[in-house]
This record gives structure tokens, C-alpha cells and sequence, in this order.
């Protein structure tokens, strides 16, 4: 395993205590930093927050709806509060939303998902911005997908938000690359997730499979792998770009 060099830093991971944003936590935390975790629901948080103090770090938790920018406003200065700044946030919490043609798209269901996957990120992205301009600077990962490039047949809210987080991360890093602020977003492809292996059955899975040139679904960990390098000093020249992880889902 490849220790990231964290030591000293503080990161917190949006949507920590399950798949992808755990993974994350799992490499900060391994790599030397300090993480807080945000969720919806207290004890996924404390069994994740078990795991994550094995690594020898602390952890903070916090309940958070993202959707709800005064509760987001408030959580990061709490992280300030009780970890003292913040150099590394992953705005990753998100949900999948309704399957559903565009022309049959509920009002309720579309705001769900933008509410949580584009709003979500905006607010957890200025609050990362007021926290590190404070401290001198740091990294900020959107979790974008590979529906932040391409489309998706009966996920339009998806798909519509997933770009949109690509968009504000590039203003944002030509906004903000003064502050000493790197912003970058992730595109993962299909990854085995309880998002995932939840909404989808084996026949669409075994489908899903396919798309990939590598044949297979990926890892929340393979995900963690580059989200630990674009949080780190290795990736002191990467800013505003969109990084596919993908199995090969888009070369084609
Ligand atoms: N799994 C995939 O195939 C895949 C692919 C591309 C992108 N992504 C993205 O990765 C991110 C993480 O997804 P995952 O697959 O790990 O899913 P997951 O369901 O395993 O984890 C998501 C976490 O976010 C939390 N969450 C949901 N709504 C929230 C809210 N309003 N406020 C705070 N937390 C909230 C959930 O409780 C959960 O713990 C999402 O943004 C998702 O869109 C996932």
C-alpha cells in the first residue's frame, strides 16, 4: 500500500461512512491524516470511525445533510473547531435518484438528486474554500463519474448534476489556484458499492460488467488510490481537470 505522505494534514470526507467515501478516509488516514467523516446516520459513522482508528489518527465525526448548506457551514467549522483546519476535502456524498426517462422525470426526483449531488458539492466546496483560504491552502476532490462526461439513458438528474460538478471544479480551480487551492474532480465508472449493489440486479451488473475493458466493476479502494495522490504534494501541478478512473469505460 502506498502511504500518501498525510502526515499532519486534515481531510474530511462528505458521504464517509460507506463506499467510496470511506475508502478515501481509509487512505488519508493510512497515509497520516486526520479525517472527519460526515454522514447521515450515526452509527454507520461509528463503525466506520472504529475502522478508521485503527490506522493510529483521529477521527471526528459529524451528521450531515450535504443538501443543507447551513448544516455544511457549520460542520466544517466545527472540523476547524475540534482538528484545528482543514487541507483536504472530498465532496463525495451523493445518491443515485430515480431511473426514469427524461419525459417522465418527477419534479421531487430531480431535486432530490441535484439537491444532494450538485448542490451538495457547491456548498461543501465554498466551505472547503473559507476553511483553507484561512490556512494557506489545500486540495478539494469532487466525486464526479463517468456521467460527468458522458451520458446515461434514464438517469438524467444524475447525469445532469455529474457534469455539473465537473463545470464548478474547473472555475473554481482558476478561481482559487491564488489561494493555494487545487481543484479536481474524479470520474469513477462502475464501482461495488452498496449505491450500486443495491439499485441494480445480477443481470444488469453482469451488463455493467461488460462495459469496462477491464470486464469487471472496480474497487472503492482503486477509487481511493487516486483520490489520495490528488490530495497529496505529489500532485502539487494537478488543478481543474477531470480524472476518469474507469476500467476503460470511455476509451472507446
Ligand atoms: N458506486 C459507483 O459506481 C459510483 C460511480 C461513480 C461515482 N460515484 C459517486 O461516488 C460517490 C459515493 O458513492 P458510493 O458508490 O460510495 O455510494 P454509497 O451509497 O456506498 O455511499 C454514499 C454515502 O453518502 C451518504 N449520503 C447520501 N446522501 C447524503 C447526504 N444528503 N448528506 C450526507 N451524506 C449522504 C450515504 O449515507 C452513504 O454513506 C457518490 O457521489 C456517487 O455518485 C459512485
Amino acid at each position: 500500500m502506498i502511504n500518501y505522505e498525510l502526515d499532519g494534514k486534515v481531510a474530511v470526507v462528505t458521504g464517509g461512512a460507506s463506499g467510496i467515501g470511506k475508502a478515501c478516509a481509509h487512505a488519508f488516514a493510512r497515509s497520516g491524516a486526520d479525517v472527519s467523516i460526515w454522514d447521515l446516520n450515526q452509527s454507520a459513522l461509528d463503525a466506520a470511525a472504529d475502522e478508521l482508528k485503527q490506522h493510529g489518527h483521529r477521527v471526528h465525526t459529524a451528521i450531515v445533510d450535504v443538501s443543507d448548506s447551513r448544516a455544511v457551514d457549520t460542520a466544517m467549522e466545527g472540523v476547524v473547531g475540534e482538528l484545528g483546519k482543514v487541507d483536504i476535502v472530498v465532496a463525495n456524498a451523493g445518491i443515485g435518484g430515480d431511473i426514469s426517462p427524461s419525459g417522465d422525470y418527477s419534479d421531487e426526483g430531480w431535486h432530490k438528486v441535484i439537491g444532494i449531488n450538485l448542490d451538495g458539492v457547491m456548498y461543501t466546496q465554498r466551505a472547503a474554500i473559507r476553511a483553507m483560504k484561512k490556512s494557506g491552502g489545500g486540495s478539494i476532490i469532487n466525486m464526479a463519474s463517468i456521467l460527468g462526461s458522458v451520458g446515461f439513458a434514464m438517469s438524467s438528474a444524475y447525469v445532469a448534476a455529474k457534469h455539473g460538478v465537473v463545470g464548478m471544479t474547473k472555475a473554481a480551480a482558476w478561481e482559487h489556484a491564488g489561494d493555494n487551492i487545487r481543484v479536481n474532480a474524479v470520474g469513477p465508472a462502475f464501482i461495488k458499492t452498496p449505491l450500486v449493489e443495491k439499485s441494480l440486479d445480477a443481470q444488469t451488473l453482469k451488463f455493467l460488467e461488460s462495459q469496462h475493458a477491464l470486464n469487471r466493476l472496480g474497487t472503492p479502494e482503486e477509487v481511493g488510490e487516486l483520490v489520495a495522490w490528488l490530495a497529496s504534494d505529489a500532485a502539487s501541478f494537478a488543478t481543474g481537470a477531470y480524472w476518469a478512473i474507469d476500467g476503460g469505460y470511455l476509451a472507446r
